[in-house]
């Protein structure tokens, strides 16, 4: 916390707003970015071995915490509280087959096989957030399921490959569901992408659907998440009783892949590799 703010919880003011706006970020700030970048890849690449039937997503969330200490980092998960939600109890999300996102780590929740899970963790390293996730295959994985990851990934790809200076955010959510619906999914609409940076989520909002050539308009500078979730059935969700975790209306399989990208002059960099 700044001391600013200390200073007016003691004088007992009004809190000033965390700044949730679009921020473009100096070439210094992007090295604080590509660093944590590359921190929460490795990260991802550090728990890979770990997913095998029978390991429980705690053990995956206490090595992920463990590591991320070892490497001066801390959890922006950990603790977080924005309005509506409780604080999230886990340093790492864990998503398993129906869950869509911000499954919550728990010990007694144990991996079999067939199923698939997504990681995501966002290390805050020297101020700076990075978040990636990946969806996992836990042993031998049904070829509907294995279809759904591989089109996730492949349509996150699609996405980033339209972002350059003067292409709009549109072009990125169209390419995503272009992609996903002729593989025959659907795309999660409830959930978007964000700006990231100091602030774990900030404007512009990155939608994995929409119309080509509408939205905000690309300029360097800019750092976002581009976090497609293709879902089986039905792109609709319901939030379980804890009011974090997502699961699909249909109780079908869904998958999420997550970089975080920076616009650059020359088009896009992928912060968020190992
Ligand atoms: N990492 C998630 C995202 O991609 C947010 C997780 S918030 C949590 O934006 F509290 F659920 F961990
Ligand atoms: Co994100
Ligand atoms: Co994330």
């Amino acid at each position: 916390m700044k001391h600013q703010n200390l200073l007016s919880i003691a004088a007992n003011l009004p809190q000033p707003p965390t700044n949730r706006g679009l921020v473009l970020l100096s070439a210094r700030e992007m090295a604080k970015m590509r660093r944590v970048g590359r921190l929460a890849a490795n990260l991802l690449n550090h728990l890979e071995p770990m997913v095998q039937p029978e390991v429980s997503t705690q053990a995956l969330n206490d090595e992920a915490a463990r590591w991320m200490h070892a490497h001066g980092a801390v959890s922006a998960t950990l603790g977080y509280a924005p309005p509506g939600h409780p604080p999230f109890t886990g340093s790492i999300c864990t998503s398993i087959n129906e869950v869509v996102c911000h499954g919550i780590p728990n010990p007694k929740q144990k991996l079999k096989d067939g199923d698939i899970i997504n990681i995501d963790v966002t290390p805050i390293l020297d101020g700076y957030h990075g978040d990636t996730s990946r969806t996992f295959l836990v042993g031998q994985v049904a070829t509907t399921a294995r279809k759904l990851v591989e089109a996730t990934q492949a349509s996150m790809m699609r996405g980033i490959a339209e972002i350059k200076p003067g292409a709009r955010i549109g072009d990125i959510g169209a390419a995503i569901q272009d992609y996903a619906e002729a593989s025959g999914f659907s795309v999660v609409r409830d959930m978007v992408g964000h700006g990231v940076g100091r602030q774990f989520h900030t404007e512009p909002q990155v939608p994995h659907y929409g119309r080509r050539g509408s939205g905000l308009k690309l300029r360097p500078g800019m750092v976002f998440t581009v976090e497609p979730m293709l879902n089986e059935g039905t792109y609709e969700l319901k939030f379980l009783a804890d009011r974090w975790t997502v699961i699909t209306k249909d109780k079908k399989l869904s998958a999420q892949f997550e970089h975080t990208v920076a616009v650059t002059q020359e088009g896009v960099e992928i912060l968020t590799l190992a």
